[in-house]
């Protein structure tokens, strides 16, 4: 089904455009907005959207989702986890944290578990390195993390 923006969207993405020198600048804050409208994600028609009303190509704007993280193409988990692995989170031991991820969702970066619960990702720097390791789980950082707080975190979400 072809992908369309309710009123509401359309006048954003109108006052989105007008604040842009050219229409090319506006995709990511029009990724976003239709990803919010969507469900949290993009679906191929809703990248091919974006690229007719940004006269770009689609494999320009399918270029700009696959290379950052925050854009979804595939519908995500009701939480998002991202395990941080840059240089600092993994000097301290950001790589067991995500094996204890892995191991307590049963699913692999990437992946979202099978009642759609949880969505394991991985980020590069966070901007939270005097408090590694770290994670970020939607909006909220949680940091200084040991199995044991993520075992917390986790049954704070609803993961028994
Ligand atoms: S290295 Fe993990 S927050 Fe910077």
């Amino acid at each position: 089904m072809a992908f369309v923006l309710s009123e509401e969207h359309e006048r954003e993405l109108t006052e989105i455009l007008s604040r842009y020198p050219n229409k090319m600048a506006a995709c990511i804050p029009a990724l976003h907005l239709c990803q919010n409208a969507n469900g949290n994600w993009l679906s191929p028609d809703a990248i091919q959207f974006v690229a007719e009303r940004l006269e770009l190509s689609p494999a320009h704007v399918k270029g700009v989702v696959t290379f950052y993280s925050l854009f979804n193409e595939h519908p995500p988990g009701k939480h998002q986890l991202w395990v941080c692995r840059t240089l600092s989170c993994a000097l301290k031991g950001s790589g067991a944290i995500l094996e204890h991820c892995q191991k307590r969702l049963g699913v692999g970066v990437g992946q979202t578990t099978a009642d759609g619960r949880f969505t394991l990702r991985t980020a590069e720097c966070l901007a939270s390195c005097g408090t590694a390791p770290m994670m970020q789980v939607d909006k909220t950082y949680y940091e200084q993390l040991t199995p044991e707080k993520v075992d917390q975190i986790l049954a704070g979400l609803g993961k028994g």
